[in-house]
């Protein structure tokens, strides 16, 4: 009896400590940079409403550089971070107007206040542990201008049978919803809108807006937008659009 009861006392590791840090998936990412097609877009209109001209822009979760190139040419000042070597490889050579460093484990190589704009684009899907999530928000906070913009394009939960066995298969093997194993060692997250909302609650929000995507596996998805904008502060400047 007084064992058993020191058995039921036993409070259980959570299962949320298995979902992987990027440090363990950086050899999914590394395997993909050649393979992977990425295809959320951004908009003219979002950019022409919230990207001040001749911005600085940093790109986190900059895969192959193919929103960097976009936004360099444009006439943004574009710098790329990502944790996958093989990634910023593609990156380098698929946009040389643009300057890409390696972040390591939610952290980012840049200083404080050095960006008018940071887009992160299926950035949140490819962390799918909350606290590296969080880390990522803190940083990008810090490497924001007062005033900046996030722009965030990435995938809720969907509600497909597909998606729905994929999710509750995750939920038994990492106590976490949203959060599934990919083929060849990916492990990726989906995100309930009202979680993410609380994510990046410290901004003013700006847009959100849903839209159809074709994932990176060739799957057709609904995704969503997000726009918001750190609060200027009291020793800060109003950046003008
Ligand atoms: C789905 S890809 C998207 C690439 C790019 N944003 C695009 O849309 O073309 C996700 C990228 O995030 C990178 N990544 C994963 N975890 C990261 C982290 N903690 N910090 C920065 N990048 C990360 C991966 O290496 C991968 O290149």
């Amino acid at each position: 009896m007084g064992a058993n009861l020191a058995r039921k006392k036993t409070i259980p590791k959570p299962m949320s400590d298995a979902i992987p840090g990027s440090l363990q998936l950086t050899d999914y990412w590394n395997n993909s940079a050649t393979s992977k097609v990425f295809g959320h877009p951004i908009p003219d209109a979002v950019i022409e409403a919230y990207f001040p001209a001749n911005a600085k822009v940093l790109d986190i979760g900059c895969g192959q550089g193919r929103l960097s190139r976009i936004l360099a040419d444009m006439g943004f000042q574009v710098s790329g971070a990502d944790t996958s070597t093989a990634m910023l490889a593609e990156a380098r050579n698929n946009a040389p107007n643009c300057e890409f460093r390696q972040s390591c484990e939610g952290r980012l190589a840049y200083g404080d206040n050095a960006f008018e704009v940071a887009i992160a684009v299926t950035l949140f899907t490819s962390v799918p542990a909350a606290s590296e999530q969080r880390q990522l928000i803190s940083e990008i906070k810090r490497i924001l201008k007062p005033g900046g913009i996030l722009f965030v394009s990435d995938l809720p939960l969907q509600w497909t049978d597909r998606y729905l066995a994929r999710y509750q298969a995750g939920q038994e093997r990492y106590g976490q919803y949203g959060v599934f194993d990919l083929e060849n060692g990916g492990v990726v997250r989906h995100h309930e809108q009202a979680y993410f909302m609380q994510l990046v609650s410290d901004l003013t929000p700006l847009k959100m807006e849903t839209h159809e995507v074709v994932t990176m596996n060739g799957n057709q998805a609904q995704a969503f937008r997000f726009v918001g904008q750190l609060s200027v502060g009291q020793h800060s400047r109003v950046l003008q659009y």
